[in-house]
Order: C-alpha cells, then sequence, then structure tokens
C-alpha cells in the first residue's frame, strides 16, 4: 500500500496557514487516517484523525521515551540546551520512571490545591489590568497573557519578590520561535545557560532557606528513601516553566482574539457570565494552542486503522487536527462557546494528561472574565490579517494582540 507523505513545517511555512491552521488540518484528516511524516520530526507516522489520535494516545504499547524501543538518545553533546534539559523530564518518561517523577509533583496540581491560589490570581490579574487600562490600545500578549502565568509560576516556585523581574525577562526571551539562524541559536544557547544558572541557584537558595513553596517541597520531598537529584530537579522545574506558560499565555491571547473577532460569542459571555466554563474549553478545542504532542514509539509491531506500524517506528499525534474532526464536533470550525459535550483533547489523555490543566483553566477563567468586566468594549487595532504569530512547528500563539479598549463606565 503507498501511503501519501507529509512534509508537516512545509505545510505551516506561509503565515496564513499559522493564523488559520484548519484548512491544512482538514486537508491532511481527508488524505486518511495513518499518514507518513517526512520533515524534522524524523520520519515516522502522521495521525491527523480524532478517533486514531485518542486510542494512540493512550495506548500502553506505545512509548514516550525512546531508549524503551532501543532507539538511541538524543542527549548528545549537540542537543539544543532546551531539549536537553526536557530529556530528563517526566513528559519523555515511561512507567514506572514517569509515575516516580510525576508523584513528586503532582500534589500540588490537584483541582483542590490549585483552587486555592484562584485569590492570588485574581490579584495578580488585577494588577496588571490596573497597569494596562491607563492606556487606550492594550496590548493583550504583553500586558496579560504572558505576565500572568509567568508571575503565578514564579510565585509557586518561590522566587524571591527581587528577582521576579530577572526571572521574567530571562525566560520571556527564551520563548521558542523556531529560531535557525546561528545567531538566533547562540543567543538561546546563551539565555539557556543563563536561565539554567538561574535555577542552579534557586535550588541552592530552596535548599538552605526552604520556603513555603513548590521548589521547597521538590528539594525536600522524599518518597520511600527516593529524591530527586539535581539535574532531575532543574528538568523538573524547565518542564513546569516550559510546557505551562507559552501553552496558557496562546490560551489567553488566541482564546480572546477569537472571542473579539465573533461578537455575537463575546456579547453571549457578557450576558451570561455563567458560561465561561464551557467558553474556555470550546477556546481550547478551537484555538488549540498545542498542535502536537511528545512523539510515541512503538513497543512492538501494531496495526492503527489497518496500517501496520511496525516497532520502534514514531508516531506524530495531531490533537490540533483531532480536535477540529467534524465526526466528532458538529460545525467543528465554528467557535460555539455553549458547546457541549465538548471531549477535546487539547491536554492530551490517558498516562501523560496534563499535569497544569486546573492550574491553566483557573488563570483563564480569571483572566478572561475580568478583561471583560474592565472594558465595555473590545476591538482589534490592527487589521486580523496583520496580526504576528509566533513561528513554531507546534505551538500556536498570536504574538501581539492589540485592542482598542473603552473602560467600563
Ligand atoms: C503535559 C497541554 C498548561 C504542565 C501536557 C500535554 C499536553 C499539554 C497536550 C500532554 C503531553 C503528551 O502527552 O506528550 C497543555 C495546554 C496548556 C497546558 C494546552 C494550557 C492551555 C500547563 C500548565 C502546566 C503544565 C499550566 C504546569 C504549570 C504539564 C506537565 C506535563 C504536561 C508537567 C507532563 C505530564 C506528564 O508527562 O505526565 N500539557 N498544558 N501544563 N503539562 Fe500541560
Amino acid at each position: 500500500m503507498t501511503m501519501v507523505r507529509v512534509d508537516l513545517r512545509r505545510q505551516f511555512e506561509d503565515a496564513g496557514s499559522r493564523a488559520d491552521p484548519s484548512p491544512v488540518y482538514a486537508g491532511l484528516r481527508d488524505l486518511g487516517s495513518v499518514l507518513r511524516s517526512k520533515d524534522i520530526l524524523g520520519g515516522g507516522f502522521l495521525l491527523p484523525r480524532y478517533e486514531e489520535v485518542s486510542q494512540v494516545i493512550k495506548d500502553p504499547r506505545f512509548a514516550s521515551d525512546r531508549r524503551n524501543v532501543g532507539r538511541r538518545s538524543l542527549d548528545q553533546w549537540w542537543t539544543p540546551g532546551m531539549l536537553r534539559l526536557l530529556l530528563s523530564s517526566m513528559v519523555l518518561k515511561d512507567p514506572p520512571e514517569h509515575r516516580r517523577l510525576r508523584n513528586l509533583v503532582q500534589k500540588a496540581f490537584t483541582p483542590c490545591r490549585v483552587a486555592k491560589l484562584a485569590g492570588r490570581v485574581e490579584e495578580i490579574t488585577d494588577e496588571l489590568l490596573d497597569a494596562a487600562a491607563a492606556k487606550p490600545v492594550i496590548e493583550l500578549v504583553g500586558d496579560l497573557a504572558l505576565p500572568l502565568p509567568l508571575t503565578v509560576i514564579a510565585e509557586m516556585l518561590g522566587v524571591p519578590p527581587a528577582d521576579r523581574i530577572r526571572f521574567r525577562t530571562l525566560f520571556a526571551s527564551i520563548q521558542s520561535n523556531s529560531q535557525t539562524t546561528a545567531v538566533s541559536l547562540a543567543r538561546n544557547y546563551r539565555r539557556m545557560r543563563e536561565l539554567t544558572t538561574f535555577l542552579q541557584e534557586l535550588v541552592r537558595l530552596r535548599r538552605d532557606q526552604p520556603g513555603d513553596d513548590l521548589l521547597s517541597d521538590l528539594v525536600h520531598v522524599e518518597e520511600g528513601g527516593d529524591r530527586l537529584d539535581d539535574d532531575e530537579l532543574i528538568s523538573m522545574v524547565f518542564l513546569l516553566l516550559f510546557a505551562g506558560h507559552e501553552t496558557t499565555v496562546n490560551l489567553i491571547g488566541n482564546g480572546v482574539l477569537e472571542l473579539v473577532r465573533r461578537p455575537d460569542q463575546l456579547r453571549k459571555l457578557r450576558d451570561d457570565p455563567g458560561l465561561i466554563d464551557t467558553a474556555i474549553e470550546e477556546m481550547l478545542r478551537f484555538i488549540n494552542p498545542v498542535g502536537f504532542v511528545a512523539p510515541r514509539f512503538a513497543k512492538e509491531d501494531v496495526e492503527i486503522a489497518g496500517t501496520p506500524i511496525r516497532r520502534g517506528s514514531m508516531v506524530t499525534l495531531l490533537i490540533a487536527s483531532a480536535n477540529l474532526d467534524e465526526t466528532v464536533f458538529p460545525d467543528a470550525d465554528t467557535l460555539d462557546i455553549t458547546r457541549s459535550p465538548n471531549r477535546h483533547v487539547s491536554f492530551g489523555l490517558g498516562t501523560h494528561f496534563c499535569l497544569g490543566a486546573p492550574l491553566a483553566r483557573l488563570e483563564a477563567r480569571i483572566a478572561v472574565p475580568a478583561l471583560l468586566r474592565r472594558f465595555d468594549h473590545l476591538e482589534l487595532a490592527v487589521p486580523a490579517d496583520q496580526l504576528p504569530w509566533r513561528r513554531h512547528i507546534a505551538l500556536r500563539g498570536v504574538e501581539r494582540l492589540p485592542l482598542v479598549v473603552t473602560p467600563a463606565g
């Protein structure tokens, strides 16, 4: 059987596809359930439809750790710093190692623990909106979507107040646009080293002076005589920053953009603030902050939708495309803030289901209504087709979102 080969990176080269990827995904779903991938993802297979994505993502016959199917580790001297740090994190591990790492942080992210942060998330949101409201045009990403999750995670980790600006500047400067020039790679490398040094100093500080924060817990946690070594600790912190930051920025930034572009949906939410929960779930489905999850590797010969997949093969699961699959979501290309049920897979499923989902939901369900309460009117300050989008193959985010606003009277 010949199978269609797809170069995913090519598909998103033009700005139009980054701004609206749904035609690309629809085209991929039309091509079939299992496609061959030929691009930087390293070949293998691509799954664009909901059914196969939602099955394989939970299927224990697939590994997240490539070493468990006999592939060589990516941890080489030339591996970019960001990837190297992620390699020893739970997202690229399989049970039982995965469970051990996840258990150590799990309790900080239960819905109950996260709900206790609500008051502080509201305060930070209000402070950011106070500063933004003084201007006739706000820039939603820089003014709210970006600093909110970063401040929250910095506080959770116990970054001392005096270091927060440095931390924010450092981390924000590494935001990953698929940068490939020698100069940008060198710059990114330098910043990664600075961030790693910063985190190492923070670990040292919390070892000597424990506080009431997540990092202090992680430094001192012991489970059955087991504890995190320094590399695992840095890698864990980095995962929390990396996995939890840009994704939430994109949820709030892209989500507000889609609302502003659809006055009927915006009006509905203003008229009935009780719709916020279904609205956030629909934003997660529709705006797709994450295009695909970490690749999976077949641990044995398997079949997906009748296609034989050999042991060791790499499979890329396009969760963003699955979320737009008409066979599961009627009118999938329409944003409907009342949609229910909404079985989107934006947070993944199964073993690696997003640890930070309760936190991301909390931040969005506080930030979006606060924005609507603060301003009676919100309107794009530039035509939608001139908005800049991040050049990133896996994450989808508007880079700047200028809005003309009318403060509530
Ligand atoms: C895992 C999406 C926010 C921490 C994941 C996965 C997805 C995802 C799809 C599964 C990866 C896989 O199966 O390979 C998102 C989205 C977010 C978000 C769309 C925001 C809208 C957060 C936040 C945090 C976080 C706020 C923490 C501060 C994690 C961690 C994992 C993860 C630690 C790995 C879990 C594991 O491997 O067991 N996320 N995430 N995420 N996410 Fe999130």
